[in-house]
This record gives C-alpha cells, structure tokens and sequence, in this order.
C-alpha cells in the first residue's frame, strides 16, 4: 500500500454553536463537541483507509476555552500516525472571533481509529508520511501515546512500552 500524507485525510467542519447544544453556562457542552470531533475524526481516518473505521480509544482531550452560544467553531482532523490497522487521528478545535474574523484555538484531542472489514475485524492502512514540522511532532510522539493507552486499557504491559518508559529514563 502506498504511504499517505496527512493533507490526503485533512477533514475541516466548520458549524456554530445552537441554545440545545450549551450547558447551563450557555458554553458549548462538552459532550457535543466530543461527538463533533469524533465525526471529523472518523472521516479522516476513512479518508486514510478507504475502510470502515471505528472509534478504539479517545487518548487526550483538552476542553482549554469555553466556546460561547453562537460561536463558528471550526474542528480539523488529520492522522498523525498510522499503524498496522489502527491510526492516531489528531484534532485541532479553532473558535472565530465574531468581530474580526481571527481563529484562536479553543481545544484539542486524539482519537484512536481502526479500519475493519465488513466483519468488523482489524485490518492493514496504508503508513503515513508526515510532512511539516508540526506532523512530524506528532507522528514521533504517536507511538509513546499508542503505548500509554494500550497500557491504561490493560492490552499492554508497561514493562513493553518501551517507548513511553523512555520519556522518563532518558
Ligand atoms: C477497536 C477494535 C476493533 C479493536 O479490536 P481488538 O480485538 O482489540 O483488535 P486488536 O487487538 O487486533 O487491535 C487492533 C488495533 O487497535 C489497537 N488498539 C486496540 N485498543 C486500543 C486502545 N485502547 N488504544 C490504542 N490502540 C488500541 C491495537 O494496538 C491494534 O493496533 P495495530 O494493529 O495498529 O498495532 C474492537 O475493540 C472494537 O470493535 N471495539 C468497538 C469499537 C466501536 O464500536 N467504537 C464506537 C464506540 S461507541
């Protein structure tokens, strides 16, 4: 299988913010945005695979700035590292200013997809081939964040996650 870029599975969702989607604070709730992230996500990981992909972990998410009612809300995902079957999908959250037009990034999160077959078994994506200095960042952290999940789930045992156990030997 060919390499893939992260501009081939860049998905940008620009929508704003309605009265039934706020908390009590008239702020966007948190549960909508993680779904509105996950959709972003999802495209991007099948636009990677060309497969049926499913959510397998929600690794990070940072709610860093309250998102007003009425506010465009702009969620960009791309993948950040494919595996064997599964791909780190990273999502950036950008808020717009009503006046100026000016993007401020209001959060941010990883999601972990896989591509299954039509039996929902796991199967191969194609590797990716980061290209700006910002995907490559993220491309060589994927692995340190695979392991700490695959460790937080119980599938792993940290004494394998050699990567992560790097971070604090080094
Ligand atoms: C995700 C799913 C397909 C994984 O199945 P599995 O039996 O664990 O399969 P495997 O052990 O072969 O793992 C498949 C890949 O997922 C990765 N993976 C599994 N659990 C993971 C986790 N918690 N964090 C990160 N990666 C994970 C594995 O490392 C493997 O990656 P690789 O092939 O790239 O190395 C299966 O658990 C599933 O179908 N879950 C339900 C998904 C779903 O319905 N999501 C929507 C929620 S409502």
């Amino acid at each position: 299988m060919q390499p893939k870029t992260p501009s081939e599975s860049r998905t940008i969702m620009t929508d704003m913010v309605l009265p039934s989607e706020t908390n009590p604070l008239n702020n966007l709730f948190g549960g909508e945005l993680l779904a509105r992230m996950d959709r972003a996500a999802s495209i991007a990981a099948r636009r990677h695979s060309r497969r049926i992909t499913v959510t397998a972990s929600v690794n990070h998410v940072a709610f860093n700035r309250n998102v007003p009612l009425g506010s465009v809300v702009t969620v960009e995902a791309a993948i950040s590292r494919a595996f064997r079957t599964s791909m780190e999908v990273f999502i950036d959250v950008w808020m717009e200013d009503r006046f100026t037009g000016e993007r401020a990034k209001a959060n941010e999160a990883i999601y972990t997809f896989v591509a299954v077959d039509d039996t929902g078994q796991p199967t191969e994506v194609p590797a990716l081939q980061p290209e700006t200095d910002i995907e490559k960042e993220r491309y060589d952290a994927a692995l340190r964040r695979k392991q700490l999940s695959l460790v937080l789930a119980g599938k792993m045992k940290p004494s394998e996650a050699s990567e992560l156990k790097a971070l604090f030997t080094d």
